[in-house]
Formats: structure tokens, C-alpha cells, sequence
């Protein structure tokens, strides 16, 4: 007993220097963890006054999915402007093609590939070829995707995992081909098509805002891994939150304010991502007040929301009437 005693009493006394060292040694932590804090939180508010500082994309090679048609085009014939490199993969044979002509017609470069995306041999036989053919793609936008649109239990399982085959599981097969050349370089950006359906959850679309939430969840924590592996990290990652945009892809929108909610043109949602891109924001909606009303809108009781959801009467009605 008397053993014990003594062990105690030396281990306590051995410690108690210890304990204050590691005190202090503590509080400089919190105070560099708060100073760095506020530091970034000034830093964000002063550079929102201040111009855009936009990456030059001049002479880079950047891939986008989904290119025959809506945004997809729009981003590739926009980036082509710029003076990019652009590879184009699209299933549809015809509309890429047609993509990659006017983007040659305005003095651009462009390749069209056919590429079904659902399809991972594909997409890693192509992306060995596309690196072959044109070395290194800085840039990687996952923009291909499709909107089923009506009630969960009119789903079909295969409609279901065809939009999580495309919508979600594509971006894996498609990053994991061009990250590793951009880690090895510590460059690169990989933007991601999401929706306002990952911000919210709206009716008719129920798997669809499972796969856009997926996407966010996923581009949220690839981009934190890399900040693990490599705190010097250059890569960037960009989701995108896009509102209602007038590419057909959403049949039956409706809304009781027009005005308010009006449709964005693909051009102008293509100049929006593409600036978003530029500027290395990790997030993005379209129009940009969206995500702000997401971030305030879970301040409040879900119920809450709902009540105003129901007086702005805004959503999408099923595609099958
Ligand atoms: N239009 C909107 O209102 C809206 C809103 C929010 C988010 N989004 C998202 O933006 C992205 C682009 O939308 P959009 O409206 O421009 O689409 P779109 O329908 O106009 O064009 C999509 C393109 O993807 C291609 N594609 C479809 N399945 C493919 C596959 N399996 N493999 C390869 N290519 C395939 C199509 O052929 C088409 O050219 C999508 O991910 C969509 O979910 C759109
Ligand atoms: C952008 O990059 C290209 C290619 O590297 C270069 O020729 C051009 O001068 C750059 N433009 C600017 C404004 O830095
Ligand atoms: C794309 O591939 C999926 C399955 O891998 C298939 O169901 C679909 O029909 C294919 N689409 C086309 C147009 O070939």
C-alpha cells in the first residue's frame, strides 16, 4: 500500500512540470488556431470587394462530359474561346461531333470521343488514349447527367441506377483515371456538375437529389483528403449548385413568380461555372444567392422552410403527364 502511495506521489510530482508545459503548449495552439481562423474569415469577406483574380486557362487541355448538348457544349465552345484545349466525350455521337465543328469553326481545338459513362472499361481505356494523344488534362469537369422526373414509386430500378451509373458513379471512374498526373504535379481542377436538387430535397426527384447530394458529399470529402495527404495541395474542387437552367433536360418546371425564378440560358450558366472554375470557389450555385439561402434556410426549423416553400409554389412536375 504504502508502495502504491509513493508510486503515485512520484509519477504526480514527475508530471506536474509536464502538465503546465503541455498547458501552454496548448493555448498556443488555440490562439494560433484563432488567429488562423479569422485571419481566413477577413481575408474571404475583403476579397469579396475586390476584382476576381480568374486562372488563365490559355493552352491548357481541358476534358468535359455530357458535351453534345446544354451546359456541356455551352462550357466546351466558351473554354475554346479562351484559347483551352477541349476533349469532348459524349454518347451521343452526332451532337459531339457537331460541338467539336463550331468549336473549329470559331478557331478553336477540340476532340470529340464517344463515350458511354456508365461504363468504367470505357472510360479507362479512353482517358489512357486521351492522355496518349494530348498529355496531361489539368482540368476535369463530370458534367454528363440525367433527370428521370416523377414520384418515387413510379421509379423504375432500372431508371434508378442508370441515373446513379451516370450521375454519381461516373465521377469516380473519371477522377480516379485523372488524379493521380494531377497529384504528381500538384495541379489540376476538377469541377462537378451538382443541382439547387443537392441542396434541397424536391419533389418528384427523389433519386435524382440522392444523386446530386452524393456528388456534393463526394467532392466534399475528396477535397478534404487531399488537404490530409498534402496541406500544400493546388488541386482544386468545385461543386456546382445550378438552379433551373433552359437546356431541356428540366421538362415541367413550375413557378408562381417567373420573375423571380426566372430560366438561366445555358451560355450564361456555362460563363457562370467557368468563372466559378477560374476562380478556384469550392462552391458554386447558379444564381450564386442560392447556396446563401440554403446556408440560412437550416437555420430555421425544416417546417419553416416548408412554409415558404409552399408560398413561392416553385418546383418540377412529373415528366410522365
Ligand atoms: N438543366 C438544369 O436545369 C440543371 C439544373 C441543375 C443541374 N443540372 C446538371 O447539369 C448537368 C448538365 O445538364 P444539362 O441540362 O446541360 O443536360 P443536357 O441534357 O442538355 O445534356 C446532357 C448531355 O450529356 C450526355 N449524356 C447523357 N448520358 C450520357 C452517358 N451515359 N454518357 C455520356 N454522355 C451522356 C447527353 O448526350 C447530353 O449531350 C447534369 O449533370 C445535370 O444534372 C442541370
Ligand atoms: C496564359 O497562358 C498562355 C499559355 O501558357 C500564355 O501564352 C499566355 O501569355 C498567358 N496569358 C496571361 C495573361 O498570362
Ligand atoms: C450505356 O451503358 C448502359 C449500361 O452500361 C446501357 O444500359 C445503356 O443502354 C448504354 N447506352 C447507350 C446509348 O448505349
Amino acid at each position: 500500500m504504502s508502495n502504491k502511495v509513493q508510486q503515485s506521489n512520484t509519477s504526480n510530482s514527475a508530471s506536474s512540470s509536464p502538465d503546465v508545459y503541455n498547458i501552454v503548449l496548448l493555448v498556443v495552439d488555440i490562439v494560433i488556431m484563432l488567429a488562423k481562423f479569422w485571419l481566413i474569415v477577413i481575408e474571404s469577406i475583403v476579397r469579396a470587394f475586390l476584382p476576381k483574380k480568374l486562372s488563365n486557362v490559355s493552352g491548357q487541355t481541358i476534358l468535359i462530359t455530357g458535351t453534345g448538348h446544354g451546359m456541356g457544349k455551352e462550357m466546351a465552345l466558351q473554354y475554346a474561346k479562351l484559347g483551352a484545349k477541349i476533349i469532348c466525350w459524349d454518347i451521343n455521337e452526332q451532337t459531339n461531333a457537331q460541338t467539336v465543328k463550331e468549336i473549329k469553326q470559331q478557331g478553336g481545338t477540340a476532340y470529340g470521343y464517344k463515350c458511354n459513362v456508365t461504363n468504367r472499361e470505357e472510360i479507362i481505356e479512353l482517358a489512357a488514349k486521351v492522355r496518349k494523344e494530348h498529355g496531361f488534362v489539368s482540368i476535369v469537369i463530370n458534367n454528363a447527367g440525367i433527370m428521370p422526373c416523377h414520384p418515387l414509386l413510379e421509379h423504375t430500378e432500372q431508371e434508378t441506377r442508370l441515373m446513379y451509373e451516370i450521375n454519381v458513379l461516373s465521377h469516380f471512374w473519371i477522377n480516379q483515371a485523372f488524379l493521380p498526373e494531377m497529384i504528381e504535379r500538384n495541379e489540376g481542377s476538377i469541377v462537378a456538375l451538382s443541382s439547387c436538387a443537392g441542396l434541397f430535397g424536391l419533389a418528384n426527384l427523389v433519386p435524382y437529389c440522392g444523386t446530386k447530394f452524393a456528388v456534393r458529399g463526394y467532392m466534399l470529402a475528396l477535397a478534404e483528403e487531399l488537404r490530409h495527404a498534402n496541406p500544400n495541395s493546388n488541386i482544386k474542387f468545385t461543386t456546382i449548385y445550378p438552379y433551373m437552367i433552359d437546356t431541356g433536360l428540366c421538362k415541367n418546371p413550375r413557378y408562381r413568380f417567373p420573375n423571380l425564378f426566372k430560366l438561366i440560358g445555358p451560355q450564361e450558366a456555362a460563363a457562370s461555372i467557368i468563372e466559378a472554375q477560374r476562380e478556384g470557389l469550392s462552391e458554386a450555385s447558379i444564381p450564386r444567392r442560392f447556396l446563401n439561402i440554403e446556408k440560412v434556410g437550416r437555420f430555421v426549423p425544416r417546417r419553416a422552410m416548408a412554409v415558404v416553400n409552399d408560398f413561392l409554389d416553385t418546383g418540377v412536375d412529373t415528366d410522365k403527364k
